[in-house]
Protein backbone atom coordinates (compact mmCIF):
# COMPACT_ATOMS: atom_id res chain seq x y z
CA UNK A 1 0.00 0.00 0.00
CA UNK A 2 1.09 3.46 -1.12
CA UNK A 3 0.08 6.51 -0.98
CA UNK A 4 0.41 9.40 -4.25
CA UNK A 5 2.35 12.11 -3.00
CA UNK A 6 2.59 15.51 -4.44
CA UNK A 7 5.12 18.09 -4.33
CA UNK A 8 5.48 21.47 -6.30
CA UNK A 9 9.02 23.84 -6.29
CA UNK A 10 10.32 27.40 -8.24
CA UNK A 11 12.99 26.16 -10.25
CA UNK A 12 15.98 28.03 -9.03
CA UNK A 13 18.98 28.62 -11.65
CA UNK A 14 18.69 32.42 -13.18
CA UNK A 15 19.27 30.46 -16.51
CA UNK A 16 15.77 28.63 -15.40
CA UNK A 17 17.44 25.10 -15.99
CA UNK A 18 16.16 22.16 -14.07
CA UNK A 19 18.93 21.08 -12.50
CA UNK A 20 19.45 18.11 -9.93
CA UNK A 21 19.23 20.34 -6.26
CA UNK A 22 15.41 21.16 -7.86
CA UNK A 23 14.65 16.99 -8.61
CA UNK A 24 15.80 16.84 -4.88
CA UNK A 25 14.14 19.65 -3.37
CA UNK A 26 10.96 18.96 -5.01
CA UNK A 27 11.21 15.48 -3.70
CA UNK A 28 11.25 16.29 -0.52
CA UNK A 29 8.15 18.42 -0.69
CA UNK A 30 6.70 15.55 -1.69
CA UNK A 31 7.62 13.61 1.27
CA UNK A 32 5.84 16.03 3.37
CA UNK A 33 2.98 14.27 3.59
CA UNK A 34 0.17 13.35 6.18
CA UNK A 35 0.19 9.94 7.16
CA UNK A 36 -1.77 7.98 9.50
CA UNK A 37 -0.72 7.26 12.79
CA UNK A 38 2.29 4.67 13.15
CA UNK A 39 2.88 5.40 9.78
CA UNK A 40 6.50 6.59 8.63
CA UNK A 41 7.23 7.71 5.29
CA UNK A 42 10.36 5.31 3.88
CA UNK A 43 10.07 6.54 0.26
CA UNK A 44 8.95 8.58 -2.51
CA UNK A 45 8.82 6.91 -5.78
CA UNK A 46 8.62 9.55 -8.41
CA UNK A 47 5.91 8.67 -11.08
CA UNK A 48 6.25 11.75 -13.58
CA UNK A 49 7.94 15.39 -13.42
CA UNK A 50 5.65 18.36 -14.70
CA UNK A 51 7.50 21.43 -15.82
CA UNK A 52 5.32 24.28 -16.45
CA UNK A 53 2.30 21.83 -16.84
CA UNK A 54 3.56 19.93 -19.07
CA UNK A 55 3.13 16.36 -17.46
CA UNK A 56 4.67 12.94 -17.79
CA UNK A 57 8.27 13.58 -18.24
CA UNK A 58 11.13 11.70 -16.46
CA UNK A 59 14.21 13.55 -17.19
CA UNK A 60 13.97 16.73 -17.15
CA UNK A 61 17.40 17.30 -15.84
CA UNK A 62 18.24 20.77 -17.96
CA UNK A 63 14.61 21.43 -18.95
CA UNK A 64 13.59 25.05 -19.08
CA UNK A 65 10.62 26.20 -17.07
CA UNK A 66 9.48 28.06 -13.75
CA UNK A 67 7.63 25.97 -12.01
CA UNK A 68 8.92 22.47 -11.24
CA UNK A 69 5.84 19.36 -9.86
CA UNK A 70 6.33 15.59 -9.10
CA UNK A 71 3.67 13.11 -8.69
CA UNK A 72 4.46 9.88 -7.35
CA UNK A 73 4.25 6.90 -4.62
CA UNK A 74 4.72 7.27 -0.84
CA UNK A 75 5.66 4.14 0.67
CA UNK A 76 5.50 4.04 4.37
CA UNK A 77 7.26 1.92 6.61
CA UNK A 78 3.91 0.61 8.29
CA UNK A 79 3.10 -0.86 4.53
CA UNK A 80 6.17 -2.69 4.43
CA UNK A 81 5.60 -4.35 7.53
CA UNK A 82 1.72 -4.86 6.43
CA UNK A 83 3.69 -6.77 3.41
CA UNK A 84 5.44 -8.92 5.56
CA UNK A 85 2.58 -9.90 7.80
CA UNK A 86 0.80 -10.60 4.95
CA UNK A 87 4.07 -12.96 3.62
CA UNK A 88 3.51 -15.11 6.89
CA UNK A 89 -0.04 -14.82 6.71
CA UNK A 90 -0.24 -16.36 3.50
CA UNK A 91 2.74 -19.03 4.40
CA UNK A 92 1.04 -20.35 7.34
CA UNK A 93 -1.77 -20.76 5.44
CA UNK A 94 -3.98 -18.45 8.06
CA UNK A 95 -6.64 -16.10 7.26
CA UNK A 96 -6.26 -12.54 8.68
CA UNK A 97 -8.98 -13.26 10.96
CA UNK A 98 -7.46 -16.27 12.26
CA UNK A 99 -4.10 -14.49 12.77
CA UNK A 100 -5.61 -11.73 14.49
CA UNK A 101 -7.95 -13.88 16.82
CA UNK A 102 -4.96 -15.76 17.98
CA UNK A 103 -3.49 -13.73 20.57
CA UNK A 104 -6.97 -12.81 21.98
CA UNK A 105 -7.51 -16.66 22.05
CA UNK A 106 -3.87 -16.93 23.74
CA UNK A 107 -4.73 -14.33 26.63
CA UNK A 108 -8.04 -16.19 26.74
CA UNK A 109 -6.39 -19.35 27.13
CA UNK A 110 -3.52 -17.62 30.03
CA UNK A 111 -4.55 -14.38 31.58
CA UNK A 112 -6.70 -14.16 34.37
CA UNK A 113 -9.39 -12.08 35.13
CA UNK A 114 -7.44 -10.05 37.52
CA UNK A 115 -4.92 -9.44 35.39
CA UNK A 116 -6.93 -8.23 32.63
CA UNK A 117 -8.24 -6.00 34.97
CA UNK A 118 -5.48 -4.85 36.02
CA UNK A 119 -3.52 -4.10 32.69
CA UNK A 120 -1.68 -6.78 31.22
CA UNK A 121 0.15 -7.12 28.11
CA UNK A 122 -0.25 -10.74 26.42
CA UNK A 123 2.83 -11.66 24.02
CA UNK A 124 2.35 -14.58 22.25
CA UNK A 125 5.75 -15.61 20.55
CA UNK A 126 5.05 -18.41 17.74
CA UNK A 127 7.41 -19.27 14.86
CA UNK A 128 6.68 -16.44 12.34
CA UNK A 129 4.77 -14.15 13.93
CA UNK A 130 4.93 -12.52 17.55
CA UNK A 131 1.33 -11.50 18.61
CA UNK A 132 -0.24 -9.25 21.44
CA UNK A 133 -2.89 -8.57 23.18
CA UNK A 134 -3.17 -5.48 25.66
CA UNK A 135 -6.12 -5.66 28.48
CA UNK A 136 -7.07 -3.01 30.88
CA UNK A 137 -10.24 -3.01 33.13
CA UNK A 138 -10.50 -6.02 31.21
CA UNK A 139 -10.91 -4.64 27.67
CA UNK A 140 -8.89 -5.05 24.92
CA UNK A 141 -6.90 -1.74 24.36
CA UNK A 142 -4.93 -2.73 21.95
CA UNK A 143 -3.95 -5.71 19.23
CA UNK A 144 -1.09 -6.10 17.04
CA UNK A 145 0.48 -9.12 15.57
CA UNK A 146 4.32 -8.66 14.19
CA UNK A 147 6.09 -10.47 11.30
CA UNK A 148 9.16 -12.20 13.69
CA UNK A 149 9.22 -14.88 15.62
CA UNK A 150 11.17 -17.51 17.12
CA UNK A 151 11.41 -19.12 13.34
CA UNK A 152 13.35 -16.16 13.10
CA UNK A 153 15.89 -16.78 15.79
CA UNK A 154 16.48 -20.53 13.90
CA UNK A 155 16.99 -19.24 10.87
CA UNK A 156 19.50 -16.57 12.28
CA UNK A 157 21.18 -18.94 14.02
CA UNK A 158 21.52 -21.03 10.94
CA UNK A 159 23.37 -18.34 8.94
CA UNK A 160 25.34 -17.48 11.85
CA UNK A 161 26.74 -21.52 12.40
CA UNK A 162 26.68 -22.09 8.31
CA UNK A 163 24.44 -25.11 8.87
CA UNK A 164 20.96 -25.64 8.36
CA UNK A 165 17.43 -25.29 9.67
CA UNK A 166 16.90 -28.36 11.55
CA UNK A 167 20.29 -28.14 13.08
CA UNK A 168 20.31 -24.66 14.07
CA UNK A 169 16.83 -25.35 15.58
CA UNK A 170 17.80 -28.12 17.62
CA UNK A 171 20.56 -26.01 18.59
CA UNK A 172 18.28 -23.47 20.15
CA UNK A 173 16.07 -25.89 21.60
CA UNK A 174 19.01 -27.51 23.65
CA UNK A 175 21.64 -24.64 24.25
CA UNK A 176 19.06 -21.88 24.01
CA UNK A 177 19.99 -20.60 27.48
CA UNK A 178 23.15 -19.20 26.83
CA UNK A 179 21.67 -16.54 24.47
CA UNK A 180 21.29 -15.11 28.09
CA UNK A 181 23.73 -16.78 29.61
CA UNK A 182 26.76 -17.77 27.68
CA UNK A 183 29.43 -19.87 29.41
CA UNK A 184 31.72 -21.57 26.72
CA UNK A 185 33.36 -21.35 23.57
CA UNK A 186 32.98 -24.24 22.12
CA UNK A 187 30.04 -26.61 21.86
CA UNK A 188 28.84 -30.15 20.51
CA UNK A 189 25.64 -31.66 19.81
CA UNK A 190 25.24 -35.07 18.54
CA UNK A 191 23.06 -35.35 15.34
CA UNK A 192 23.36 -38.87 14.88
CA UNK A 193 25.32 -42.12 16.25
CA UNK A 194 28.44 -41.11 14.34
CA UNK A 195 27.41 -37.55 13.49
CA UNK A 196 28.85 -34.76 15.87
CA UNK A 197 27.48 -30.99 14.81
CA UNK A 198 30.95 -28.56 16.73
CA UNK A 199 29.97 -24.89 17.00
CA UNK A 200 30.91 -21.89 18.42
CA UNK A 201 28.52 -20.66 20.89
CA UNK A 202 29.65 -16.83 20.87
CA UNK A 203 28.25 -16.84 17.48
CA UNK A 204 24.93 -18.73 18.06
CA UNK A 205 25.11 -16.25 21.30
CA UNK A 206 25.36 -13.16 19.19
CA UNK A 207 22.76 -14.20 16.44
CA UNK A 208 20.45 -15.40 18.66
CA UNK A 209 20.34 -12.64 21.22
CA UNK A 210 20.33 -9.79 18.25
CA UNK A 211 17.27 -11.15 17.47
CA UNK A 212 15.25 -11.71 20.96
CA UNK A 213 16.15 -8.28 21.11
CA UNK A 214 14.24 -6.85 18.11
CA UNK A 215 11.24 -8.94 19.21
CA UNK A 216 11.42 -7.74 22.64
CA UNK A 217 11.82 -3.78 21.04
CA UNK A 218 9.11 -4.18 18.62
CA UNK A 219 6.78 -5.09 21.79
CA UNK A 220 8.50 -1.98 23.18
CA UNK A 221 7.37 0.13 20.53
CA UNK A 222 3.65 -1.75 20.32
CA UNK A 223 3.47 -0.43 24.30
CA UNK A 224 4.60 3.05 23.24
CA UNK A 225 1.98 3.46 20.89
CA UNK A 226 -0.73 2.85 24.02
CA UNK A 227 1.46 4.79 26.38
CA UNK A 228 1.99 1.45 28.68
CA UNK A 229 5.68 1.14 28.41
CA UNK A 230 6.66 1.37 31.60
CA UNK A 231 3.01 1.33 33.31
CA UNK A 232 0.98 -2.37 33.21
CA UNK A 233 0.87 -3.72 36.78
CA UNK A 234 0.11 -7.08 35.64
CA UNK A 235 3.10 -7.00 33.12
CA UNK A 236 4.06 -9.13 30.08
CA UNK A 237 2.79 -12.75 29.95
CA UNK A 238 4.59 -14.30 27.57
CA UNK A 239 3.33 -17.37 25.85
CA UNK A 240 4.08 -19.66 22.53
CA UNK A 241 6.44 -21.79 21.61
CA UNK A 242 8.97 -18.98 21.01
CA UNK A 243 8.48 -18.34 24.97
CA UNK A 244 10.10 -21.97 26.19
CA UNK A 245 13.24 -20.33 24.89
CA UNK A 246 15.30 -20.39 28.53
CA UNK A 247 16.41 -17.50 29.99
CA UNK A 248 14.11 -15.41 27.72
CA UNK A 249 11.49 -14.16 30.69
CA UNK A 250 14.31 -12.23 32.71
CA UNK A 251 15.83 -11.18 29.63
CA UNK A 252 12.29 -9.19 28.88
CA UNK A 253 12.20 -8.57 32.36
CA UNK A 254 15.57 -6.56 31.85
CA UNK A 255 15.04 -5.03 28.86
CA UNK A 256 11.55 -3.79 29.01
CA UNK A 257 11.34 -2.89 32.89
CA UNK A 258 8.11 -4.91 33.82
CA UNK A 259 7.17 -7.91 35.60
CA UNK A 260 7.13 -10.60 32.96
CA UNK A 261 5.94 -14.29 33.88
CA UNK A 262 5.36 -17.15 31.81
CA UNK A 263 1.97 -17.88 31.16
CA UNK A 264 0.31 -21.67 30.37
CA UNK A 265 -3.40 -22.60 30.05
CA UNK A 266 -4.05 -24.50 33.74
CA UNK A 267 -7.73 -25.38 32.44
CA UNK A 268 -6.65 -28.22 30.84
CA UNK A 269 -4.79 -31.52 32.38
CA UNK A 270 -1.36 -32.23 30.90
CA UNK A 271 -0.93 -29.54 28.82
CA UNK A 272 -0.43 -26.58 31.39
CA UNK A 273 3.63 -26.55 30.58
CA UNK A 274 3.25 -26.83 27.18
CA UNK A 275 2.99 -22.59 26.15
CA UNK A 276 2.85 -23.52 22.47
CA UNK A 277 -0.39 -24.77 22.94
CA UNK A 278 -1.58 -21.55 24.08
CA UNK A 279 -3.50 -20.61 21.10
CA UNK A 280 -5.55 -23.97 20.25
CA UNK A 281 -6.99 -24.40 23.94
CA UNK A 282 -7.80 -20.18 23.66
CA UNK A 283 -9.80 -21.18 20.38
CA UNK A 284 -11.26 -23.84 22.32
CA UNK A 285 -12.14 -22.17 25.27
CA UNK A 286 -13.54 -19.27 23.45
CA UNK A 287 -15.94 -21.21 21.08
CA UNK A 288 -17.87 -20.30 18.37
CA UNK A 289 -19.72 -17.60 19.83
CA UNK A 290 -16.93 -15.54 21.37
CA UNK A 291 -15.17 -15.89 18.47
CA UNK A 292 -18.30 -14.15 16.91
CA UNK A 293 -18.05 -11.68 19.65
CA UNK A 294 -14.52 -11.02 19.28
CA UNK A 295 -15.02 -9.94 15.57
CA UNK A 296 -17.45 -7.22 16.45
CA UNK A 297 -15.00 -5.93 18.95
CA UNK A 298 -14.20 -2.39 17.55
CA UNK A 299 -10.62 -2.63 17.68
CA UNK A 300 -10.58 -5.81 16.22
CA UNK A 301 -12.89 -4.88 13.39
CA UNK A 302 -10.61 -1.75 12.47
CA UNK A 303 -7.49 -3.94 12.06
CA UNK A 304 -9.56 -6.27 9.70
CA UNK A 305 -11.31 -3.43 7.98
CA UNK A 306 -7.83 -1.81 7.50
CA UNK A 307 -5.91 -5.05 6.13
CA UNK A 308 -8.41 -6.27 3.78
CA UNK A 309 -8.78 -2.90 1.83
CA UNK A 310 -5.11 -3.74 1.48
CA UNK A 311 -5.49 -7.12 -0.05
CA UNK A 312 -6.12 -7.41 -3.49
N1 LIG B 1 12.32 -25.22 23.95
C1 LIG B 1 12.27 -24.25 23.04
N2 LIG B 1 13.21 -23.29 23.00
C2 LIG B 1 13.17 -22.32 22.10
N3 LIG B 1 12.24 -22.20 21.15
C3 LIG B 1 11.27 -23.13 21.12
C4 LIG B 1 11.23 -24.19 22.05
N4 LIG B 1 10.14 -24.94 21.77
C5 LIG B 1 9.54 -24.38 20.71
N5 LIG B 1 10.20 -23.29 20.31
C6 LIG B 1 9.90 -22.43 19.17
O1 LIG B 1 8.55 -22.04 19.17
C7 LIG B 1 8.10 -21.82 17.84
C8 LIG B 1 6.75 -22.43 17.65
O2 LIG B 1 5.87 -21.84 18.55
P1 LIG B 1 4.28 -21.99 18.37
O3 LIG B 1 3.94 -23.43 18.35
O4 LIG B 1 3.63 -21.13 19.36
O5 LIG B 1 4.19 -21.38 16.92
P2 LIG B 1 2.96 -21.33 15.91
O6 LIG B 1 1.76 -20.90 16.64
O7 LIG B 1 2.91 -22.60 15.16
O8 LIG B 1 3.48 -20.19 14.91
P3 LIG B 1 2.79 -18.83 14.50
O9 LIG B 1 2.14 -18.28 15.73
O10 LIG B 1 3.90 -17.97 13.99
O11 LIG B 1 1.81 -19.18 13.45
C9 LIG B 1 9.15 -22.41 16.91
O12 LIG B 1 9.87 -21.40 16.24
C10 LIG B 1 10.05 -23.18 17.87
O13 LIG B 1 11.40 -23.17 17.47
MG1 LIG C 1 0.91 -19.09 17.18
Amino acid sequence: GGKEAYGAVAISRADQKVSQEDIERVIEEAKNINLPINQELLDMFPREFIVDGEAGLTDIEGIKGIKLEVKGLAVSAFSLYIKKLMDAVTSADLSIEEVFISPIAAARAVLSPRQKELGVAMVDIGAETTGIAVFEEKRLIHLAVLPVGSANITRDIAVALQTDIDIAEEIKKKFGSFIFKNKRKKEKIKLSEEEVFEFDSQRMVKAGKARALEILRLVEKELKKINKQKTLPAGIVLTGGGSNLVGLVDFCKNQLELPVRKGVCKEFVGLENDPSFSVVLGLALLGSTDIEAVKTNSIFASILNFLKKLTP
